[in-house]
């Protein structure tokens, strides 16, 4: 049976005979409005563990800037639950916004205290689009850790910049916690699953679906370089007028400069209406 937390007490009771036991503490931490992305992750942590799975349900102001979607960004506690229940996690902690910023959760207030600094890799990418974004996804997820005090972490590769800067942060700050980077989990056509995608209507669902066939697109010509790549994500994101693009980038797989031979990564955001959408996935160049 899934146990539900609000507060940092409530957590505490449920984690203490295990924490106790020197059980494993794995944990998922999502914003909410879960999909099958979301559950992809409590598979794999729960593989991970015999220990208790925690998943936390929380929309972290931090994170939005404000001229972003935090008003209307979905929040489906109770079909959030369900999926949690249907997946075997041990406890869901949802706290309020006062429960993860006890000093108040203003940008200002936030800044009064101490704060993960992202360093290099978050001036980039979305990092670029979202000043700050990272800074709050790493403050927040910093508080987590603390709260949660998990072994192991599971995200996905869908948010990949952020993924690689959490790492980063766990290495950096030395936290010892074992974070894995799960698969992204696509619709049938392409469309990788994000909560996001509930704001397209029938037409910008078509359009969206030119991101994936991009990245895919640049895959299948990788092996003629970089620049054929780059050339055949272009020419698939250039053919919809009704998608705005933000950045294509090829990397090696840490965010650097791609790599001539060997793995790299291939990473896309554009607007379609007023979403934005991101995308990724691995590229071999041989
Ligand atoms: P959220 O967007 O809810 O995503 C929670 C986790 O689910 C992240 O690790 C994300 O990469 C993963 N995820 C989303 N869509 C996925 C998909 N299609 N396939 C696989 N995994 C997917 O990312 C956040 O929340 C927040 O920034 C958070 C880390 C919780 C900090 O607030």
């Amino acid at each position: 049976m899934t146990r539900l937390a609000h507060t940092r007490e409530e957590l505490d009771d449920l984690l203490d005979d295990a924490r106790h036991e020197g059980a494993r503490i794995a944990f998922v931490p999502t914003m909410g409005a879960l999909h099958e992305g979301h559950a992809s992750l409590m598979r794999g942590a729960r593989q991970r563990t015999r220990g208790p799975l925690v998943v936390s349900i929380f929309v972290n102001p931090m994170q939005f800037a404000p001229t972003e979607d935090l008003d209307r960004y979905p929040r489906t506690l109770d079909a959030d639950l369900e999926v949690c229940e249907a997946e075997g996690v041990d406890i869901v902690f949802a706290p309020s916004v006062e429960e993860v910023y006890p000093g108040g959760f203003s940008h200002e207030d936030v800044r009064r205290g101490v704060t993960v600094a992202p360093g290099a890799l978050a001036e980039i990418l979305d990092g670029a689009s979202r000043p700050g974004h990272f800074d709050g996804v790493l403050t927040v997820v910093a508080k987590l850790f603390g709260l949660v005090r998990p072994d192991v972490a599971v995200f996905g590769q869908k948010d990949y910049q952020q993924l690689v800067l959490i790492r980063r942060m766990v290495a950096d700050l030395c936290m010892g916690i074992d974070v894995v980077g799960a698969e992204t989990v696509r619709e049938p056509d392409g469309l990788a699953l994000s909560s996001r995608n509930r704001y397209l209507d029938a037409e910008q669902r078509r359009t969206a679906t030119a991101l994936s066939r991009a990245l895919r697109a640049a895959q299948d010509r990788a092996s003629y370089g970089v620049p054929a790549a780059r050339w055949a994500a272009m020419s698939v994101l250039k053919a919809e007028p009704g998608l705005e693009l933000d950045y294509l980038a090829l990397t090696s797989p840490d965010l650097g400069e791609p790599p001539e031979t060997g793995e790299g990564r291939i990473l896309v955001a554009a607007r379609v209406g007023t979403t934005r959408l991101i995308d990724n996935m691995p590229i071999t160049f041989d």
